[in-house]
């Protein structure tokens, strides 16, 4: 027997964005359900990038949703753009008024799901969604089986995607509709987490002639740097040392305080647009959307501010009935997404070396870097981005 459950809100996905959505909407008087195929310690496990916006930081500690962010998070005013041998700061605060910080994304989880479940939020762990049926109609439904292998299924008013990239709830929602729009690119990163003290005090982000590499950080012990590598590369393959040299000869002209390394993994690269983000009664936010490559740190803070516009639309829609923010969630979050889609491209390919790039190729980025470092308004744009537009609530 299935069993049948009511909720006003079905979320699915426990990420960023589905955890934040349930917080927001329970600090709206709205209640709902989320439900995730991962278990606690798989979600708060997952090593993800670690650059929070302004615009994210703010929203996490006014709505109580972490306040660890401002005592356990770093905030950075710039980062290095390093080329030719230099590095060349961009300072946020001079430029924009604002900074990041860098407070890893299995932190914001972790303070999520406390704040979560000290709430009594209604969180299902390991139970696999398996579709949503009637998304176009007021009583969507989702179906799937719980952690003891039980059929379930969640009636709502509404039907809410957070469930990355693989999402179950996404053909919902484009049912029909073709025209996916993305873009796969002929690298990766090689990631790593050591044991060493910070080599930098800020992110440096590297464009070399071997590649390129990118050093952050994770704390005063643990350090966490990228190099570009092939998408078909065994993380196993190379032995620390060598992994080392490739760091080493991507940032030439600084010095990488080495340590052991307890992690390494390698992340494949992918623009992705979903072709609608609305259908009847479910949407779609963060990456169940969109995924951006890493470069520009933007994933999860896109993520955030699909979900400032959803929650904004879904009180209007439950709590008074109104549609219309509903009705131009797709649109106003789009234009935010195809910022984001160029700003990580742009930095993405201003900043890595394809397998058949010429001597042109080579010497047209570093004259684009250039620009950027020796402008401005160059400076500025990059600052800007980085740091986040403004959130939209949708209103008004
Ligand atoms: C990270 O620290 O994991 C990180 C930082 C900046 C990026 C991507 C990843 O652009």
């Amino acid at each position: 027997m299935t069993r049948v459950e009511r909720t006003r809100v079905a979320i699915v996905g426990a990420g960023p964005a589905g955890l934040l959505l349930s917080h927001l909407l329970a600090a709206s008087g709205i209640e709902s359900v989320v439900v995730d195929r991962r278990s606690r310690e798989e979600i708060e496990n997952t090593i993800r990038a670690g650059i929070l916006e302004q615009g994210t930081v703010d929203l996490l500690v006014e709505t109580g949703a972490s306040t660890r962010v401002l005592t356990d998070g770093n905030r950075h005013d710039g980062i290095e753009l390093w080329f030719d041998g230099e590095g060349h700061r961009i300072d946020f605060p001079s430029l924009v008024g604002r900074s990041v910080w860098l407070y890893p994304q299995h932190e914001v989880l972790r303070d999520l799901v406390a704040a979560r479940l000290s709430a009594g939020q209604d969180l299902r762990l390991e139970a696999t969604v398996e579709r949503v049926d009637d998304a176009a109609t007021t009583r969507p439904r989702v179906i799937g089986t719980d952690a003891e292998g039980r059929p379930f299924e969640i009636e709502a008013d509404f039907v809410v995607g957070a469930d990355g990239s693989r999402s179950a709830v996404r053909s919902a929602v484009t049912e029909g509709t073709r025209g996916d729009l993305f873009r796969e690119y002929p690298f990766a990163w090689f990631g790593i987490l050591c044991e060493a003290p910070p080599s930098s005090d800020e992110l440096i982000y590297s464009n070399s002639p071997d590649g390129f590499a990118l050093i952050s950080q994770r704390s005063a012990t643990v350090q966490r740097m990228y190099f570009q590598c092939d998408p078909e590369t065994d993380p196993e393959a190379l032995s620390e040392a060598q992994i080392w040299d490739e760091l080493r000869m991507r940032v030439p002209g600084t010095t990488l305080t080495e340590g052991p390394i307890f992690q390494r993994d390698v992340l494949r690269f992918r623009s992705f647009v979903a072709p609608h983000l609305r259908r009847g009664r479910a949407a779609l936010v963060g990456d169940a959307a969109h995924t951006v490559p890493p470069t520009g740190a933007k994933g999860m803070n896109l993520a955030i501010a699909d979900v400032v516009l959803l929650h904004r639309a879904l009180v209007e829609l439950l709590r008074g009935g109104d549609e219309r923010p509903l009705d131009a969630y797709e649109e106003t979050a789009i234009r935010r997404i195809w910022k984001a889609q160029h700003f990580s491209w742009w930095m993405t390919t201003m900043l890595h070396s394809t397998p058949d790039a010429t001597e042109f190729d080579r010497r047209r980025q570093l004259g684009e870097l250039r620009s950027v470092i020796e402008s401005e308004a160059g400076r500025t744009y990059l600052a800007e981005a980085y740091t986040g537009w403004p959130f939209e609530t949708g209103l008004g």
